[in-house]
Parts: C-alpha cells; sequence; structure tokens
C-alpha cells in the first residue's frame, strides 16, 4: 500500500480568524491570538488548521475581498507574526494551510484601481469588462451569488465590470496569461514561507463563457429560495477549461514538497468529482460539502456516503466537512443530541475530515440582533436565513465575559450559551460534546481502519445507519441511531464497545444485537 500523505490521515480544523482569540483587546481575533491557542489545538489532536483569508482587505466580505495578497492585514497582525505561528505550528506537528482567493479580487486593489482608470489601462483585460446591451443595461443575465446582477457599470470609462460576488468583489480574467502568472507567483510566495498548502475559493467560478451567453431559468426554482437560483449558472461556473487552470495551479503546488491543494467547489457530486482531475491533475481533495446539506436521516446519509465512494475515481481521496463559515452550524442544522452523532460521522467515514472551530464544544448559531449585522449576504438578501454571522461568532474559551475571546468589545456578539459551552468547562466534564471529541480523534489516529480502512455500508434501516471500516483483517463497526427513539441492531459477530457518543459502557461485550439508545453513536471492535 502506498505511503499516505499527512492530508489524507489527518484532520483539518478551519480557523475563521476574526473570532478564535483576539490578543489585543481591538475585539477582533488575530495571528497572535492563534499563536495563544496552539497547545489547545495540538491537545485536541488535529493535524492542520486552515485560516481564512488574513490578508489586507477592505472586509467589505471579511477578508474575501483582498487588497494585497502577500501581506497580513493590520487587524491581524504582520508577516513577522505570520511567520512566528508558522514556525510555532510546525514546532508542534501542525500544518498550516492558508485561503487563496483567486477568483476575485478587492476593488482596492491596485490591479482593480489600475484595470479602471481608462480603457487602454494595461491592466483593463486583467478583469471583466463589458460594453451595455445595444438596449441599454447589463451585458447579459449574469447574477451576483450575493442578490442583484452580477454587472456593475462604471461611469468614468462607460463599461460594465463582473462581479460573482459583492460590487466591491471584482472578478478576475482568468484566461489572461498576465493574470494567471501574477496569481502564481501569489502561491510561491507563500510556499516559499513554508505553508503546507492552500483551500482554494470558489474555484468552479474561476472561468466564465467567452460568448457571454445568457444562463438559462433554473426549473427547479421554488419561492423563498435565494434569488441567485433563478438561474442555472451553467456559463458562469464550472466551465470546462477551469480544469487547465487547475492543472496549473497543481503543478505550482507540486514544485515543492508536500503540499496541498484543496477546492471550494459547491456542485452535485458527480460534478463534484472532475475536480480530482480526469485527463490532467486537478486538486487533492475537491471539499465535499454533503454533510452540509443532505436530510438527516439513515437512508439519505447511506446512498450519499455509497455514491460518493462508488463515483471516486482511481486514486480519489475522500474527504467529509461538517461544518464552516458560509453555513448553519450543525448543533443548529441537528440538534445538540444529534450533533454527537454527526461528530462519530464525520471522524469514522473514509477520508480526510474537516472540522470547523467551535464545533468541538458543541457551539450553536448564535442570535444575531439586527444592529448588529455585519454579513454582507445577510444585508443583501435579508430575511430568509442566508445570514452567515450567527456561525462565525466568537469562540467560547471560558465562562468570562466575552468567553475569553477579547477584553474588548467583540466585533459579533458572544453567544449567550458560552456560560455553559465553553472550553474550560468541557475540558473538566469527561461526559462533554469536547471530551467525545478529542476520544474520536484519538480513536481515529490510533486505529488504522478508520483512517486507510475501507467502508462498507452495512445497513440502513429506519433510523439506524450502520457501516463497517476494516483494515489488514481487522473491522470495526459504527452504528449511529440518527433519531430519539432506541433501536436494536443485529450483530454478525460479538464486538466490544470501543466509544459511545454518550461517553459510557466503555468496554461492555455486546452479543446477538446490540441496543442503541436515544441519539446514540457507537463504535464496536
Ligand atoms: C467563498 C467563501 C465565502 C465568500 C465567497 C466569496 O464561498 O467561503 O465566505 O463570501 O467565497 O469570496
Ligand atoms: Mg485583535
Amino acid at each position: 500500500m502506498p505511503k499516505l500523505r499527512w492530508w489524507q490521515t489527518g484532520i483539518i480544523y478551519q480557523v475563521y480568524p476574526r473570532s478564535f482569540q483576539d490578543s489585543d483587546g481591538d475585539g477582533i481575533g488575530d495571528l497572535n491570538g492563534i499563536l495563544q491557542r496552539l497547545d489547545y489545538l495540538a491537545w485536541l489532536g488535529i493535524d492542520a488548521i486552515w485560516l481564512s483569508p488574513i490578508f489586507p482587505s477592505p472586509m467589505a466580505d471579511f477578508g474575501y475581498d483582498i487588497s494585497d495578497y502577500t501581506d497580513i492585514d493590520a487587524a491581524f497582525g504582520s508577516l513577522a507574526d505570520f511567520d512566528r505561528l508558522l514556525d510555532a505550528a510546525h514546532r508542534r506537528g501542525l500544518k498550516v494551510i492558508l485561503d487563496f482567493v483567486p477568483n476575485h479580487t478587492s476593488d482596492q486593489h491596485p490591479w482593480f484601481v489600475d484595470s479602471r482608470s481608462s480603457r487602454a489601462s494595461r491592466k483593463r483585460d486583467w478583469y471583466i469588462w463589458r460594453d451595455a446591451a445595444e438596449e441599454g443595461g447589463p451585458p447579459n443575465n449574469w447574477l451576483s451569488v450575493f442578490g442583484g446582477p452580477a454587472w456593475a457599470w462604471d461611469e468614468a470609462s462607460r463599461q460594465y465590470y463582473y462581479h460573482a460576488f459583492l460590487k466591491e468583489q471584482p472578478d478576475l480574467n482568468w484566461h489572461n496569461r498576465e493574470v494567471r502568472e501574477a496569481m502564481y507567483d501569489v502561491l510561491r510566495f507563500w510556499l516559499e514561507r513554508g505553508v503546507d498548502g492552500f483551500r482554494v475559493d470558489v474555484i468552479w467560478h474561476l472561468i466564465k463563457d467567452r460568448q457571454f451567453r445568457d444562463n438559462p431559468p433554473n426549473l427547479g426554482y421554488r419561492a423563498g429560495e435565494q434569488p441567485y437560483a433563478r438561474l442555472d449558472p451553467v456559463y458562469t461556473t464550472d466551465r470546462p477549461e477551469v480544469h487547465e487552470v487547475i492543472s496549473e495551479m497543481r503543478q505550482v503546488v507540486d514544485a515543492y514538497q508536500d503540499r496541498v491543494l484543496i477546492g471550494e467547489i459547491y456542485l452535485p457530486v458527480e460534478r463534484l468529482v472532475s475536480y480530482y482531475g480526469v485527463d490532467r491533475e486537478g486538486v487533492h481533495l475537491p471539499f465535499n460539502f454533503q454533510l452540509l446539506q443532505c436530510e438527516w436521516n439513515a437512508p439519505a446519509i447511506l446512498d450519499l456516503v455509497r455514491d460518493y465512494e462508488a463515483l471516486l475515481p482511481g486514486g480519489g481521496w475522500p474527504n467529509w466537512v461538517l461544518g464552516n463559515h458560509d453555513n448553519h452550524r450543525i448543533a443548529s442544522r441537528v440538534g445538540t443530541a444529534q450533533a454527537r452523532v454527526a461528530a462519530m460521522l464525520l471522524l469514522t467515514l473514509r477520508g480526510t475530515p474537516t472540522m470547523y472551530y467551535g464545533d468541538e464544544i458543541g457551539m450553536a448559531d448564535a442570535i444575531i440582533p439586527p444592529e448588529l449585522v455585519q454579513d454582507p449576504f445577510e444585508k443583501r438578501v435579508p430575511g430568509i436565513g442566508v445570514g452567515r454571522d450567527p456561525a462565525r461568532t466568537p469562540m467560547q474559551w471560558d465562562a468570562s465575559a466575552n468567553a475569553g475571546f477579547t477584553r474588548g468589545t467583540p466585533w459579533l456578539p458572544v453567544a449567550d450559551e458560552h456560560h455553559g459551552r465553553n472550553v474550560a468547562a468541557e475540558a473538566e466534564d469527561p461526559h462533554s460534546v469536547l471530551a467525545l471529541y478529542r476520544r474520536l480523534i484519538e480513536l481515529r489516529r490510533r486505529r488504522p481502519e478508520l483512517t486507510v480502512g475501507d467502508w462498507q455500508a452495512l445497513a440502513a434501516d429506519g433510523d439506524v445507519l450502520a457501516y463497517s471500516r476494516s483494515h489488514a483483517g481487522s473491522r470495526l463497526l459504527v452504528a449511529l441511531n440518527l433519531g430519539p427513539t432506541p433501536h436494536r441492531l443485529p450483530l454478525a459477530e460479538p464486538g466490544r464497545v470501543l466509544l459511545s457518543t454518550h461517553l459510557d459502557r466503555a468496554h461492555d461485550v455486546i452479543s446477538g444485537q446490540v441496543e442503541l439508545r436515544s441519539n446514540e453513536g457507537l463504535i464496536l471492535g
């Protein structure tokens, strides 16, 4: 068996830097704050941290609008702080993955300022400029993900530019060779500094149709969905030429040893798997977001795991994501009891797990009073639940004011639940969600069945989802009760309880059938 890489056996933990730990009292998390918490992350047992963007930014989209790709935003610290953090992480055996945002820059980036300055600018073609339609108005029907048309009018140069997200986030023109080279140099800048890889933002958006054809209507659109979903974005996303760009990125990264390229891609699974690369190399891991979006029941989950496993191309390594900064937290999506079962699912499926900060203590979406809303998506498309602030509130470290996150005023409110739900309290409690995560992570590190083993579906019977993981003749059984009613599952062979999500009955030997209590998950070995 080939030796597996760190990003195959390891666990990735997403840090949203604004909300992890503030070190200087400005209410915004920063790199020195993350540095202070590295020992916690090492104790938790994860292998790699992915940092959402830390680069200079006007923060129209909280760092996903970058005005300089090769520096650190002053709110987060400095390049020297970054080097210290990277070094301290590496000394603890933790890898560091940066967020690379190639689809768009900030409108304050010098490239865009130049591009916008005149139609004759040498950088005009670095962005996507078009004349108005003959009858006036935007050149075509393309929509912004964040609501409204994707075209913004520039009065001075009398053309429109394309922005898939905010108008403060103009899209780069990836058909342009100079753009590509400039962005590959950005990758090299960070690779030379020693980063272990990149999570690539909206990678399936990079290339747009050269003929600027209208997107067709989405026939499945339902009232109440976000306005962007009215069209089927076939001419603005998932274009065939994107794979050529990705293979170039992959070559840049592969020139360095043991680095990883992860793609953010929201597509149906049949399309998603093409990002592993078919004719040429793709990303190492196209993020698999199915657990963020699926119905929470046993048959649905069994089907999606089975289909995903079946569709993976040869050599394609699976991965699973349970939470991130763009979606409701797992504890809110499935409830606190099922969040434990979800943790067991994430950490026992085959493939690299990605965790979201705070999920390991069971943080739920916080309630954000209207006057404190920060997310531009919620501001532009209010009231239908697209807001991302609830999942971005400060990490809850202890029961003190502001949960130990800041001595200042936090940029988003700390959730009220922090008095009981925080790292300090849960670290003392042997039955906490945090205790469960640590046990799961420890078991996963110790048992090769869980990292390199095969996955086999056993049952999806009512609320019960059961599968096995086997390696070198040894087999573990995972049985999850996805509901509140107790269930029995017949066992083919006797097994010993290695872990229950209730964190009791370890070592019980069970034969014949196993009784799963309300909302209980078990690993039997
Ligand atoms: C990605 C990011 C999201 C951001 C968007 C635009 O989806 O995860 O937070 O708003 O890209 O950059
Ligand atoms: Mg700060």
